[in-house]
């Protein structure tokens, strides 16, 4: 079942983000996402099952009609079996639903693996870049950007 993140699923969630941000800390990574989870509360879903996550995705707005996924990660033992999809198609019909147009979302070099993943989801690389002033991520870290356009 898919529901919305509360900041008693935080600590759960950050230990799933852990595989998407290995370049960091479950400290960085739970002031962000604790700090979008206000700002976003319906941008931030977990995938539930007899009371255990077992996934986590979350999103922002960055300006007007422009979004992005900050981070998804599914439990180690629960991958390939679509609960990824599930949860990005649910997040991206809310988003079409706001009238957002544009989904973006970067991929560090070492989680390479999700780009499929996020071309089975019509996201499409846009551009290389090095990271530079992102708050918890280390600088000069390689990342590729990614972007999905929706029509509504
Ligand atoms: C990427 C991720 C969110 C996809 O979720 P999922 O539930 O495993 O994916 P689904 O079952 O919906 O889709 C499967 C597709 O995901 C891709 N994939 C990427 N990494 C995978 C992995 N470790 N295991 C299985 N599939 C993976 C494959 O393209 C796969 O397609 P295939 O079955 O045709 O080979 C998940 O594998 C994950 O948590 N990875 C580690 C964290 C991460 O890299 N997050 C993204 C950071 S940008």
């Amino acid at each position: 079942m898919i529901r919305e993140m509360t900041k008693r699923d935080l600590d759960k969630a950050g230990n799933l983000y852990k595989d998407a941000n290995k370049f960091t800390n479950k400290k960085n990574i739970l002031n962000w996402t604790e700090k979008d989870l206000d700002n976003f509360p319906r941008y931030h879903l977990v995938f539930e099952e007899r009371h255990r996550i077992l996934g986590a995705i979350s999103g922002i707005i960055l300006k007007k009609k422009v979004v992005s996924i900050e981070d998804i990660a599914i439990h180690k033992s629960y991958r390939g079996k679509r609960i990824g999809s599930e949860l990005i198609r649910y997040l991206i019909n809310r988003f079409k639903k706001d009238g957002v147009k544009r989904v973006k979302l970067w991929v560090h070099w070492t989680d390479a693996r999700a780009i499929p993943f996020y071309y089975k989801h019509s996201f499409r690389i846009i551009r290389f870049q090095r990271t530079k002033n992102i708050k918890g991520v280390p600088d000069g870290e390689d990342i590729l950007i990614l972007e999905r356009r929706l029509s509504q």
